[in-house]
């Protein structure tokens, strides 16, 4: 090869590792990818087949070498050239207090800048990079010595092998990131179910399974898990010297190609507590665990004068959350029968304030949970709330029992309408036979009218439960066929509640086909799979049409639940409740105007998001928007259609302002994915 051949492919080389880490970086780090992965995918085999051709080229930090080959026997030891500390903890505004007035003590000053950062529940781990390049990593350990993972950190893509170097910034010789390793609660809850189906034992939380997987021996079972790294201090450097602040450190990572924690700067410790606060507000809707807030000096000057206590430093402590979770006693197990005639068992506990919250349920998903937890009715058990999720049962305590706890046994008959119950080899929900089971009918009915399917406002629980026990409703199209004098008579209704629920019923008839295919209730299908089928078939007719064959060769749509919605609609009682909904005047077709037959409303569109969203994580809010037809993006441009703008958005929608581009709020987004195109995206 000649030289300036040589020139070439080094120069080829270059260019591949440099797009393939830009990519990894959008993907893990920005959450933005603007790669598809088929384009991934080739820069990635260009790289691999030069480097097969031209071994000598091949360095250590290239994408290629991200995943070793070989698992190892076990993890090197890696003494921290600086210790690794703990925190102090506050637990309420006094003890804070007492921190801040301890911290202005030994700063000689009451001039203090603050600021706070999200405590992340997962695992402390430093990367050291030589020259820019990922050298190696360690866990923290006991402080001072931990284990060599720098092979399981090369395969967790979201983090950089090479530092990208602002310009003008010397490129430092010696550098030490330290951070925190999670993983995403959605990420976690797949993982799980993977194992679950590969008959595989369970982590009991996304900080277990960080854990579990951060000290794999084999890489390239790490490199397959959703490893993620929030930086949040810069350990040390040999030569150059540290920005002058904890606030500039973050950015410098930040610029570097970290994710780093989100952190604010503060005047005074008012100010800190309303962080705190807020945080401890936001915690349930993350899409991560937290457990507190990690309040520092800025200053890395005054932080040095305030020094440290023992293993811990005087100028940072963290504000830990209230526990959310309890020790209490399971007095029973019930059943609840769902709206698919699913047998779902029930604990009754002893009840128990959770963070601020008297818990007396929880769910206990299935009866193979119940074995595999071991949970016996009188059992003391460890409960769990966590936000807005149902209250969950995390462990039994087996050295508190006593003997007189009594194993479970699921029952055989529907403990609503005594029909036989169905439990089908290899899976893990018993079901009511009976399809006029009147639990049923009413879990039924209360999905239908729900939210997430017709979203029929004003009728709730109550009132759908009283219309089927005065016998007006058995199956979800006798709401279309509702008597509105009779309802207007009924006790506590009255002529303007009737009218209100006739009108939002009437305005249920113009709900999109996703709606009602999600409220028809079929077994396996929710919002999602509802709005694949509604793409793919574009009619309840044409769904009724279909054959395994065709659901099943919808990509994300596997064979049960193509079974599961043939089924479905070659029963006659539900041909019969369909033909119902046609007679009524409900929506059975997605009549989008303007649209080609099973286009998608978002078709051609390009959408950038920016901001926090509340409703949504963004790999969801994308995944949503691109199953929608749009094409999402993370930079704003003139061809952009319009930025969905969340909470804190910044420099995207002003760039969108200034374009003239369209900015859309998280209403907008929600409506959108529901099937309605706002004004300002509407062709003419
Ligand atoms: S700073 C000397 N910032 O909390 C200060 N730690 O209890 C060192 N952690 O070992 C830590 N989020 O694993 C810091 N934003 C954050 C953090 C954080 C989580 C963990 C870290 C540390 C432990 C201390």
């Amino acid at each position: 090869m000649s030289e300036t051949q040589a020139d070439t492919v080094q120069q080829r080389v270059d260019e591949l590792r440099v797009a393939i880490d830009r990519a990894n970086y959008e993907y893990y780090v920005l959450d933005a990818p603007s790669l598809a992965d088929a384009e991934y995918d080739a820069l990635m085999n260009e790289l691999k087949a030069i480097e097969a051709a031209h071994p000598e080229l091949v360095t250590p930090d290239s994408p290629t070498q991200r995943v070793g080959t070989t698992p190892q026997a076990g993890f090197a030891e890696v003494r921290h050239p600086r210790a690794m500390l703990s925190l102090s903890n506050v637990y309420s505004e006094e003890e804070l207090r007492s921190w801040g007035a301890r911290v202005e003590r030994f700063a000689g000053t009451t001039d203090i800048t603050f600021v706070t950062e999200p405590k992340i529940d997962g695992l402390a781990i430093a990367i050291t990079y030589v020259n820019g390049r990922m050298h190696h990593a360690a866990t923290r350990g006991d402080g001072f010595v931990g284990d060599d993972i720098t092979r399981n950190i090369r395969a967790t893509k979201s983090i950089p092998m090479r530092l990208n170097m602002p310009s003008g910034v010397p490129m430092p010789g010696t550098i030490e990131v330290r951070g925190e390793i999670y993983m995403r609660r959605d990420d976690f809850e797949a993982l799980n179910d993977r194992m679950a189906e590969d008959g595989g034992k369970l982590f009991m939380n996304p900080r277990n399974a960080a854990a579990g997987s951060l000290r794999q021996k084999d890489p390239r079972i790490t490199a397959r898990r959703p490893l993620h790294l929030f930086a949040y201090q810069i350990g040390y450097v040999e030569e150059g010297e540290l920005p002058p602040t904890q606030y500039d450190c973050m950015m410098l990572l930040r610029e570097f190609g970290f994710a780093t924690t989100d952190i604010r700067r503060h005047d005074s410790l008012d100010i800190v507590w309303a962080s705190c606060q807020e945080w401890l507000e936001r915690r349930a809707t993350l899409p991560f665990e937290i457990d507190g807030t990690v309040i520092k000096v800025d200053s890395l000057r005054l932080q040095d004068e305030i020094g440290y206590v023992a293993r811990e430093p005087r100028w940072a402590t963290a504000y830990k959350f209230p526990a959310i979770q309890q020790v209490t006693r399971l007095l029973d197990i019930q059943i609840n029968v769902g709206r698919t005639g699913t047998l779902n068992p029930l604990a009754i506990l002893e009840p128990v304030n959770i963070g601020g919250v008297t818990v007396a349920r929880a769910t206990l998903h299935n009866e193979e949970e119940i074995a595999r937890k071991d949970i016996r009715i009188g059992d003391t058990v460890i409960v769990q709330r966590a936000g807005d999720v149902i209250p969950q049962i995390v462990k039994v305590m087996e050295d508190r029992r006593t003997g007189s706890e009594v194993p479970y046994q699921m029952p055989d008959t529907c403990p609503s309408c005594g029909a036989p119950v169905h439990k089908e080899p290899g899976v893990a929900m018993r079901y009511c036979t009976n399809a006029a089971c009147p639990a049923q009918l009413r879990e039924h009915i209360h999905h239908f009218v729900s939210r997430v399917a017709m979203d029929i406002d004003g009728l709730g629980d109550k009132l759908a439960d009283r219309f089927i026990e005065l016998g007006w409703i058995h199956d979800a199209a006798d709401i279309y066929r509702l008597d509105w004098e009779a309802i207007a008579n009924l006790e506590g209704m009255g002529e303007k509640s009737a009218g209100n629920l006739r009108e939002s019923v009437e305005r249920s008839k113009q709900q999109p086909l996703w709606r009602l295919i999600n409220g028809l209730g079929i077994r396996h299908v929710g919002e999602r799979t509802a709005t694949l089928l509604a793409d793919r078939f574009g009619s309840l007719d044409a769904l009724q049409q279909a054959t395994v064959e065709e659901v099943n060769a919808i990509a994300g749509i596997g064979s049960i639940v193509a079974e599961s919605v043939v089924d479905f609609m070659q029963e006659p009682r539900n041909q019969a409740v369909m033909r119902k909904f046609v007679e009524a005047g409900v929506n059975t077709t997605d009549g989008r105007d303007g649209h080609k037959e099973n286009g998608r409303i978002l078709d051609g569109l390009t959408l950038v998001l920016t901001g926090r969203l509340e409703t949504l994580t963004r790999p969801e809010a994308e995944e949503k928007l691109r199953r929608a037809g749009a094409n999402v993006t993370s930079s704003v441009s003139k061809k952009t259609s319009a930025v969905i703008a969340g909470a804190d958005a910044g420099s995207k929608e002003t760039k969108a302002r200034s374009l003239g581009v369209p900015v859309l709020g998280e209403d907008d987004l929600t409506r959108m994915l529901a099937g309605e195109l706002p004004a300002e995206l509407q062709k003419v």
